[in-house]
């Protein structure tokens, strides 16, 4: 990571810690846990296993163009409130043609300015995480329950999950990945439409119908990369990575070595 850009991480990493020692020792241990101890593979391999998202045939093509139709609804809604308080929506975005899609929660202020998903500090460590797996992050989809920014990043309410969710089951329907990752207990919970704490959920693969007739997707609900940075032990980190190695093992992936 280049000068800058590690100063201002570790700036960032300041607000929850006055301790300047531990904040450098979890960057380099988030560094070194999700892409420096292990053998990240290649692009190519990670191509050839994984499907690429290029829009060649007409039914990529009819999928981009729905994608966008619905990013074109999104950002013209104001259904609820927070579609009036938002700077950008954020549609969510990366191949239309993915295997892997990625599901957080509701944006923060830093997509909320730039009308994108996962580009704060989650998204950074989300990004490494991507990474870690093989995969860069045009090869998967990413997107949230909520499209619009809850003020003061408070938990998005039932009322706004309601008026949003359409939006997210129309992108699955069209994407068809054939794995979901739920990022923590909101999108865990909305996906599949229980009430369980995330711990309970996590780890193991859960079924998504896109519809009655087809056939479901995996889906992994994992621990939110925001909690994972408040929360910043070395069983959760483990978790995590557990989780998503069961993801790669599932989509054919190659685990890197050594763990
Ligand atoms: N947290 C989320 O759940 N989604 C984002 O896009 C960013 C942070």
């Amino acid at each position: 990571m280049p000068e800058a850009a590690l100063v201002f991480t570790l700036f960032n990493m300041m607000d929850n810690t006055r301790d300047i020692s531990k904040v450098v020792r979890q960057h380099l241990d988030m560094d070194a846990f999700f892409a420096g101890d292990f053998a990240v593979r290649g692009e190519k391999v990670a191509g050839e296993a994984f499907s690429g998202g290029h829009a060649e045939s007409e039914s990529d093509r009819s999928v981009v163009e729905g994608l966008e139709a619905i990013a074109k609804e999104v950002c013209a809604c104001c259904r609820c409130g927070i579609g009036k308080s938002r700077t950008h929506a954020v549609p969510g975005e990366g191949n239309p043609n993915a295997d892997l899609v990625f599901v957080g929660e509701a944006p923060g202020a830093d997509e909320d300015a730039q009308g994108r998903p996962f580009v704060g500090r989650a998204g950074q460590l989300l990004s490494n995480m991507i990474s870690a797996m093989g995969l860069r992050r045009e090869d998967v989809f990413i997107c949230n329950i909520v499209k619009c920014r809850p003020p003061d990043n408070r938990d998005p309410s039932p009322d706004e999950i309601v008026h949003c969710l359409p939006f997210l089951q129309r992108q699955l329907e069209l994407i068809r990945p054939r794995v979901i990752v739920a990022l923590g207990a909101h999108a865990a919970r909305t996906l599949l439409n229980n009430n369980l704490p995330i711990g309970r959920l996590r780890g193991r693969f859960h079924d998504y119908y896109f519809s009655p007739e087809a056939a479901p997707a995996k889906l992994m609900p994992t621990y939110h990369p925001a909690y994972l940075l408040r929360n910043y032990s070395p069983d959760n980190r483990r978790s995590v990575w557990e989780d998503m190695q069961k993801v790669m093992a599932e989509l054919g992936l190659e685990t890197p070595k050594g763990k």
